[in-house]
């Protein structure tokens, strides 16, 4: 496993630089460009970093952002050959699948995913996993592709800013109490120095000082609040029940300023809230932990806070506006930022009622090591995904089992995994086993140790979660 590997923060940099050289060099040649993106809020912050860089450069390009692999693989087939895919956060997965392709020109690859398989010779890659760094927790896809736009051309340190909201789009800073570490913390710095971006530790509601807090509290997805995300009049009566003052005079307050103390009664009312819903009280602790301010943004949109930005991204991705996603992350603003944040909302009402849908016990299945939660053809299989990491940031699971959300699509069936920590210090890699168990089942997946996902066909529902139960089983007998 990679982390087996001598931790070397200089050979990754270093690489960053030649394969940013080879970019270069493609480009004196005259090389044509096509930039494949995941279309995840890592993804399209990947995406957009690229493109900008390869703009800046006056280089011609193309981008385009899928959701599967295979949609990747059909566009490497038909690509005139006049063109150099550049995959990014994506591929390393792949490697293959990408062997059998025999593409005689390069293929570049800037991942965070665990490389799967040797890279064939026509493949560039750079992936921090191959330096002892874990790609999962510590830098994303966009943190990948920022460190090679860097190195082409220092100017863009600009788009840092980019990189971090893909890290927590990524939700790489669950690990270590809602901040960013490790490898992310260097470009943090970055853009810190570069006076775009502000870290400040407090609450972390959406829209904390441009929102009335009811409305920022009920803005807040993740954590996934049942009764108040997405409900802004339960989170209004629970304020009144805590003794918040909401209002002076005749202005919403936001949070941004409310006292140390009124803080901590916020706080302290949450955890009863939740306590009274049988929820955990790790939960609320989700609650706390590092803004990431994007100072040159207007305070008043969702741009100014990097997670709410990744939700915009994200958003944008799961509902085909992709090129919007790309396009506000890139610089784009005025009419475009309008129509994405319309965009956004209207996602936002519909995850929270699909999060509400997926508590009902009617979803509800349980296995010894996993806990599915079944959303049929009612949720989206483009949110499923999305459900996941709420009920996931809910701790519904526990710290012991896997969660399986399951969404159908026409004509197959949509696995979005989340584990726990626990489970990964025991050794599970989901992404692997999704990968292995969905092969089994005539399927696709992969991921990282705690997020995974696959695509399985629609018959083979039954079989698949059984495979995967004993998996799991087999592999923690080993380490229990
Ligand atoms: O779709 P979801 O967000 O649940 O996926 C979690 C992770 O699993 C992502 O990093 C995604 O790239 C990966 N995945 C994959 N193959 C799939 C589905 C998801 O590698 N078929
Ligand atoms: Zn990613």
């Amino acid at each position: 496993m990679s982390l087996d590997r001598f931790r070397d923060e200089r050979g990754f940099l270093s690489r960053a630089g030649e394969v940013a050289e080879r970019i270069r060099s493609l480009m004196d040649e005259g090389g044509k460009f096509l930039v494949i993106c995941h279309v995840d809020a890592d993804g399209l912050s990947s995406g957009a970093i690229v493109s900008a860089m390869l703009l800046r450069e006056n280089a011609r390009f193309a981008t385009r952002a899928v959701g599967e692999f295979e949609d990747a693989l059909r566009y490497l087939a038909d690509l005139p050959a006049s063109y150099i895919p550049i995959l990014v956060d994506m591929g390393s997965g792949y490697l293959n699948e990408l062997s059998k392709l025999s593409l005689s020109r390069p293929i570049i690859i800037l991942d965070h995913h665990e490389p799967i398989g040797p890279a064939p010779a026509s493949v560039i890659q750079l992936n921090p996993h191959l330096y002892g760094i874990n790609g999962s927790e510590e830098v994303s896809g966009a943190g990948v592709a920022y460190l090679v736009a860097k190195a082409l051309n220092e100017e863009n340190i600009l788009l840092s800013p980019v990189a971090v909201t893909g890290a927590l789009g990524d939700l790489q800073d669950r690990s270590d109490g809602r901040s960013l570490h490790g490898f992310n913390e260097k470009i943090v710095e970055d853009a810190v120095k570069a006076g775009l971006l502000r870290v400040e530790e407090d609450l972390l509601f959406y829209g904390r000082s441009s929102k009335p807090i009811h409305v920022a509290m009920a803005s807040t997805m993740n954590p996934f609040i049942v009764g108040i995300s997405g409900n802004e009049a339960n989170a209004y009566s629970l304020l009144t029940e805590i003794g918040i003052r909401v209002r002076d005079d005749d202005r919403w307050r936001v949070l941004s300023e409310l006292s140390e103390d009124e803080k901590r009664q916020l706080y302290n009312g949450i955890l009863k809230y939740l306590a009274s819903l049988g929820l955990p009280p790790s939960m609320a602790r989700e609650l706390i932990g590092k803004v990431y301010e994007l100072t040159m943004e207007e305070p008043w949109t969702y741009l100014r806070d990097a997670r709410e930005f990744a939700s915009l991204l994200n958003a944008c991705g799961k509902t085909g506006n992709e090129w919007l996603g790309i396009s506000i992350a890139m610089g784009g603003r005025g009419a475009l930022l309008e129509e994405a944040q319309r965009v956004f909302e209207d996602y936002r009402r519909r995850l929270a009622e699909a999060v509400e849908y997926a508590m009902r016990d009617e979803c509800r299945q349980e296995l010894k090591n996993l806990l599915v939660i079944d959303g049929g053809g009612v949720i989206d299989d483009r949110l499923i995904s999305s459900v996941a990491s709420m009920l996931s940031s809910m701790g519904v699971q526990g710290d012991k089992r896997i969660l399986v959300a399951l969404a159908q699509s026409e004509d197959s069936i949509k696995v979005s995994a989340r584990s726990s920590r626990k489970l990964v210090e025991m050794g599970l890699n989901l992404g692997k086993l999704l990968a292995e168990v969905a092969e089994l089942v005539g399927g696709r997946g992969g991921g990282h140790d705690v997020a995974a996902g696959a695509s399985i066909p629609k018959t083979r529902k039954a079989l698949f979660l059984l495979e995967l139960d004993r998996a799991v089983e087999e592999k923690l007998s080993g380490a229990r």
